[in-house]
């Protein structure tokens, strides 16, 4: 990390579509302190129009050489985060990139290994990391309070997106452009959240469907079921076809079993633990006394900016990390290992093969006659999409 100065943290956003244009708009309000933003960056210079009164640029390469900026903000498609990410740190800038930190794990490897020299920080966008709601789950499981997890089950099926969505970018839904479908661009943050409490599992496998509720030829609905090194197993749901669709997590665990929708954390306590009534109990249907609680918090937090302020804070003055873009290769090897087990039909012993997935991923794009079909796709409103 650097030393304490008193200058601002110069910032430039490569990739000012959608996501990118967000992160303008809350740096260009100064709802991030210690830092400026001095520059943007597309290759569509219509995406470059609306931001007068900074630097402009239609080549990251430039940029990162430009010696205009201190670090880089990437949010670019997810192929480019990866070589754009390197020059950027080879060039000696920080780098914040967007979600998921590459395409595949073999490209997240390369981008990982180009982070030599720790004084530079690198972070990635895991905003959900910021909510409140799950700060107290991962405070409810690292007290003991739950004792051992069990089973965990996460039905995430509320990303609905329709055709028009599909649409709306050229690189989306595709092999080539975007590496997966629901894996890889809505559900990062889920699969993260879900490693981040629950720890990575040793064994995948999947079912995933491809194109099974839009015309896209990535994956639009998911189940997977994973196991733990102690056993315990693992359920998880992803679709974009689904409406109104759910988020629900289901905790198992020795102390009892924790719920969470709807913003609310519900604990159903066991008085006994479980293992223990089961071996004690002389009754054969019996089940443990329980206290339910609706675990309190205050809600609140998830905001993109609150990451942003933290990899300010990191380059400023050695704040420690939310995100530390190092642990993006978990949900990136969880999503191309459900991916890996749908195409081999085999169960996925992880650590994921890297180099074999991704010559299974070149093998999808070199087989690929999918043609985009022409929607008319209104002017989408990203922060619509964001999840709380
Ligand atoms: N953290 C979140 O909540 C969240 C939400 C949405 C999207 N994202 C991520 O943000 C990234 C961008 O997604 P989006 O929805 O904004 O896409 P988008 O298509 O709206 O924007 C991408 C922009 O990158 C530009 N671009 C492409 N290649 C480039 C290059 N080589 N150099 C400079 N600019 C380039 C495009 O012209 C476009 O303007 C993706 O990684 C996506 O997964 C994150």
């Amino acid at each position: 990390m650097s030393e304490k100065s008193n200058d601002k943290v110069r910032i430039g956003i490569i990739g000012v579509g959608g996501m990118g244009s967000y992160h303008a708009s809350y740096l260009l309000d100064e709802k991030v302190k210690n830092c400026e933003l001095t520059a943007v960056c597309d290759i569509d210079s219509s995406k470059l129009e609306r931001f007068t009164g900074i630097l402009r640029y239609s080549d990251s390469a430039e940029l990162i050489r430009s010696g205009d900026v201190d670090a880089v903000i990437v949010a670019t498609p997810h192929y480019a985060h990866t070589w754009i990410g390197i020059d950027a740190l080879k060039n000696g800038l920080h780098l914040l990139t967007e979600k998921p930190i590459s395409a595949h794990k073999a490209d997240a490897e390369r981008l990982i290994a180009a982070h030599t020299n720790k004084d530079q920080v690198f972070a990635a966008m895991f905003q959900q990391r910021t909510m409140n709601l799950y700060i107290k789950l991962k405070k409810l499981i690292e007290s003991g309070e739950l004792g051992e997890i069990t089973r965990v089950n996460w039905v995430a099926s509320d990303w609905f997106r329709t055709e028009a969505y599909y649409a709306s970018g050229g690189w989306r839904a595709t092999w080539e452009g975007e590496g997966g479908g629901v894996l890889l661009n809505q559900c990062p943050h889920t699969i993260d959240m879900m490693q981040w409490l629950c720890g990575m599992p040793v064994k995948v496998k999947a079912f995933c469907k491809f194109g099974a509720k839009h015309n896209i030829e990535v994956e639009d609905e998911v189940t997977a079921y994973f196991e733990y090194a102690n056993g315990a197993t693992g359920v998880f749901v992803a679709n974009t076809g689904e409406a109104p669709g759910t988020n629900r997590l289901e905790i198992a665990a020795e102390n009892g079993k924790v719920v969470v929708e709807n913003g609310k954390i519900n604990f159903t306590r066991n008085e006994t633990p479980t293992s223990v009534f089961c071996k004690t109990c002389n009754s054969g249907f019996d089940r443990p006394e329980v206290w339910n609680v609706d675990v309190p918090y205050s809600h609140g937090g998830g905001d993109h900016l609150i990451v942003t302020q933290n990899f300010v804070n990191a380059i400023y003055n050695g704040t420690p990390l939310i995100a530390p873009a190092e642990e993006g290769i978990k949900s990136l090897e969880l999503a191309n290992a459900m991916i890996y087990s749908q195409i081999t039909g085999q169960t996925v012993d992880l650590p994921l093969d890297s180099a074999a997935y991704e010559e299974v991923l070149k093998g999808l794009i070199a087989q690929s006659k999918y043609v985009k079909p022409e929607v008319q796709a209104q002017e989408m409103n990203l922060t619509t999409s964001f999840k709380k």
